[in-house]
């Protein structure tokens, strides 16, 4: 099961490149880098230029997650980063599939999320087009909720649907993952964990706790 990190605990954090290189030491897969605008959550963090300026992340490996409004922008100035995933929201837009195809045309892995209250069905269209389906387990915009164990039937019915048709999505769950919530994860690819991880600087024992299966 692969790990990412989620930074934004570090959002207004003086020592943002020391504590990312520190993670980045740790074994992790990616940097969860959580992209608010204030308007499709009610929580702001980095704009582009903001990120830029953030030396280390240039050096790893980007899980973008877009909890925008304006997906299209986003995703043209996310782009420039090279990240691995950029996952946007399908409440967020009216045609998946346009947002689908500007993701792909940066050869960037394309990833859809949904909402605690969105139903899985809901990407039955675009399922077979993109490469990580994100489970949000807590109503995005903040982080160090408590998971909502309701999020595993929808990672298992994913889990199902890839399985039945073939298809090639990871399945990642994000929010409120901790040791004792990892347990309804085990369907999952890959978690996003915050404030568990950076709520101390025992970075390394924190993951360790986790217990990742192989
Ligand atoms: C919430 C973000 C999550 C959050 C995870 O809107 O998308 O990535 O930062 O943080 P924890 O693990 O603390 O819930
Ligand atoms: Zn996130």
């Amino acid at each position: 099961m692969k790990l990412s990190v989620s930074i934004l605990s570090f959002k207004n954090d003086d020592y943002i490149n020391k504590n990312i290189e520190k993670l980045n030491a740790c074994l992790i897969d990616y940097i969860h880098l959580d992209i608010m605008d204030g308007k499709f959550v009610p929580n702001k963090t980095w704009t582009i230029d903001e990120v830029r300026e953030i030396s280390t992340l240039k050096s790893s490996k980007l899980d973008v997650h877009l909890m925008v409004e304006d997906v299209k922008k986003y995703v043209n100035e996310f782009a420039s980063l090279n990240p691995q995933y950029i996952t946007f929201h399908y409440e967020a837009v009216k045609n998946p599939m346009e947002i689908i195809t500007l993701i792909k045309s940066y050869n960037i892995k394309v990833g859809i999320s949904i909402k605690p209250e969105t139903d899985v069905n809901c990407l039955l269209p675009f399922l077979d087009f993109i490469d990580l389906v994100l489970v949000m387990s807590v109503n995005p915009g903040f982080g160090g909720q408590q998971f909502l164990p309701s999020s595993k039937q929808k990672i298992d019915s994913l889990l199902e649907l890839r399985n039945q048709n073939n298809y090639k999505y990871i399945i990642e769950v994000d929010g409120g993952v901790n040791d004792e919530t990892i347990k309804y994860c085990q369907n999952c690819d890959m978690v996003v964990v915050g404030s568990y991880i950076t709520k101390n600087s025992n970075y390394e024992e924190n993951i360790k706790s986790l217990k990742l299966k192989e």
